[in-house]
C-alpha cells in the first residue's frame, strides 16, 4: 500500500479543526457537505472521520460511516496543496484499520461517474464497480458504487 513521505499525524477531529475541514470540503469536493450536516455528525449515528495533519495543520479528511454490510467513506478530501503525497491512500489505509477493528470486511464509496481521477485512485487501491446509480446527487449525475474487500487494499 502506497505511503507517504512526509511526517503526517492521523488523529480524530477535535473543535478546532471544524473551519479547515469545511475549507478543503469546500475547495475539493463537487458536492460539498453544509456546516450544519458537519456539525450533527456522532458516533451515535455510527459516524466517524479522521484528519490528516502536518507541521499541526489539517491537510486532509475522510469521513465514514459504519454500516451492517461494512465501512462506507461519505467523504475523502486532500487540500489542493498537499496532493498526490499519499494522504489519501494514508487515510483510506487507518480508516480500512478501523474498519478491522469493528469486524468489518467491506469498504465502500461513492464517486461521479464524471470524476475520472477519484475513480483512478480508487481503482488503483483495489475498488471495484459493484452498481451504478442514476441522479444520485440531485442533479442529473450518475454516481459509481465502488466496493473494496479491506484485505485485498493496495
Ligand atoms: C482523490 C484524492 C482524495 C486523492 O488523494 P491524494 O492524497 O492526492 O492521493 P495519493 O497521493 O494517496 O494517491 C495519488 C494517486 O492517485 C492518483 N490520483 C489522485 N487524484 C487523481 C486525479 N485527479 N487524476 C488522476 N489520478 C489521480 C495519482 O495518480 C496517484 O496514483 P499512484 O498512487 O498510482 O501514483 C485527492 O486528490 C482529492 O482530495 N481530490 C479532490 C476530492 C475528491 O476527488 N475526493 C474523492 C471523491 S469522494
Amino acid at each position: 500500500m502506497c505511503r507517504t513521505d512526509i511526517s503526517i499525524q492521523i488523529a480524530a477531529p477535535t473543535e478546532e479543526d471544524e473551519g479547515s475541514i469545511l475549507a478543503i470540503n469546500n475547495q475539493s469536493l463537487t458536492a460539498p457537505f453544509t456546516a450544519k450536516w458537519y456539525k450533527e455528525l456522532s458516533p451515535d449515528d455510527d459516524n466517524y472521520a479522521l484528519v490528516a495533519k502536518h507541521n499541526g495543520r489539517v491537510v486532509a479528511f475522510i469521513i465514514y460511516k459504519l454500516r451492517p454490510e461494512g465501512g462506507y467513506v461519505s467523504y475523502l478530501a486532500v487540500k489542493g496543496s498537499h496532493r498526490g503525497l499519499g494522504i489519501g491512500s494514508l487515510l483510506i489505509a487507518e480508516t480500512a484499520k478501523a474498519l478491522l477493528v469493528q469486524g468489518k470486511e467491506f469498504m465502500r464509496l461513492h464517486v461521479s461517474s464524471n470524476d475520472k481521477g477519484a475513480q483512478s485512485f480508487y481503482a488503483a487501491r483495489g475498488f471495484e464497480e459493484a452498481a451504478r446509480l442514476n441522479n444520485f446527487y440531485g442533479n442529473g449525475t450518475t454516481a459509481v458504487l465502488l466496493k473494496v474487500k479491506i484485505q485485498d487494499l493496495k
